[in-house]
């Protein structure tokens, strides 16, 4: 189910004199399957997006068409929005709020039609896909988790769904080095599994290894797009972005800085790699 945003528009407080134009005009399609970041300094208008993609806020101007039909026209069935779409907050362990984790990773399932042997089968495989043995935690409290537990349990109320797209907010932040590749490896098994992955970032190391298409918004507008390497490719030239170049293309910079010029086009760690082992010798060719 492709999505795409037409001309859309959001006003906070339109009709005070404090009214925020958070986004203005916006144009994008996302394909089946894709894996797009979004990112843009802060305030840009980031997760007001991905809550218009989410149906939680109704475009001021504009539209936004999931397989072509306008979200927020008065005779569209919302819940095919609940099942198609779903959307993890920065921050998501702060949302726990059921008395054991099983509660509260079915939550997203109770208007879902499913019987009960079916929801917690699906529950089940969500907290195993988040690194959980389901017997020794579906029955304790969220409450008494760690942090970054809570935030896995958060993420697989959402994977309990089955979503075909999925948003995040910000998923990294605040994860330790461990967490954050175990959680981006899932990311993406899934995106091979044919689940679209829409995901907000300022992390550039994370959005260039993992993501196909970039979205740099600004002022409420998009003022950079495409693959991935070319968003990157372009930053340069485009220094009033604030947007911050990926660490292994810093690398490469500082390198040329010293005298060490090494191909165009230097984005990820192995990209690196494969310029360093060239240069070096004894390399391997670039895949
Ligand atoms: N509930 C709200 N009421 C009024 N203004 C808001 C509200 N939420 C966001 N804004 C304003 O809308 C603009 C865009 O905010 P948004 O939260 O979409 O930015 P963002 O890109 O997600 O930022 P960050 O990187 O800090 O999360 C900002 O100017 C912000 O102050
Ligand atoms: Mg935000």
């Amino acid at each position: 189910m492709p999505i795409e945003v037409e001309n859309l528009s959001y006003t906070y407080m339109p009709e005070s004199t404090q009214s925020v134009a958070a986004l203005q005009g916006i144009n994008l399609r996302i394909a089946d399957g894709e894996f797009v970041g979004i990112m843009g300094r802060t305030g840009s208008g980031k997760s007001t997006l991905i809550q218009l993609l989410a149906g939680l806020l109704t475009p001021t101007r504009g539209r936004v068409l999931l397989d072509g039909r306008d979200i927020a026209a008065k005779d569209y069935d919302r819940s095919i929005l609940r099942r198609t779409v779903g959307i993890v907050f920065q921050y998501p362990e702060y949302q726990l709020f059921e008395t054991t984790v099983a509660k509260d990773v079915a939550f997203g399932l109770k208007h879902s039609g499913l019987n009960h042997v079916e929801v917690t089968s699906r529950v089940r495989k969500a907290l195993e896909i988040m690194g959980f043995d389901y017997d020794k935690i579906h029955n304790q409290s969220p409450l008494a988790l760690s942090g970054g537990e809570k935030r896995r349990v958060a993420i697989a109320g959402v994977l309990a769904v089955q979503p075909k797209i999925l948003i995040f907010d910000e998923p990294v932040a605040g994860l330790d080095p461990q967490g954050r590749y175990s959680f981006m490896q899932l990311t993406a098994r899934l995106h091979q599994g044919g689940t679209t992955i829409i995901m907000v970032s300022h992390n550039t190391d994370v959005l260039s290894e993992y993501t196909e298409r970039l979205v740099v918004l600004e002022h409420g507008q998009i003022a950079l797009e495409g693959l991935t390497k070319d968003v990157f490719m372009q930053l340069p030239t485009h220094d009033h972005l604030p947007v911050a170049m990926s660490t292994a293309q810093e690398i490469a910079y500082m390198l040329a800085a010293r005298g060490m010029n090494l191909p165009q086009g230097i984005i990820t760690y192995d990209d690196l790699l494969f310029a360093l082992k060239a240069k070096l010798g004894g390399g391997e060719e670039a895949p």
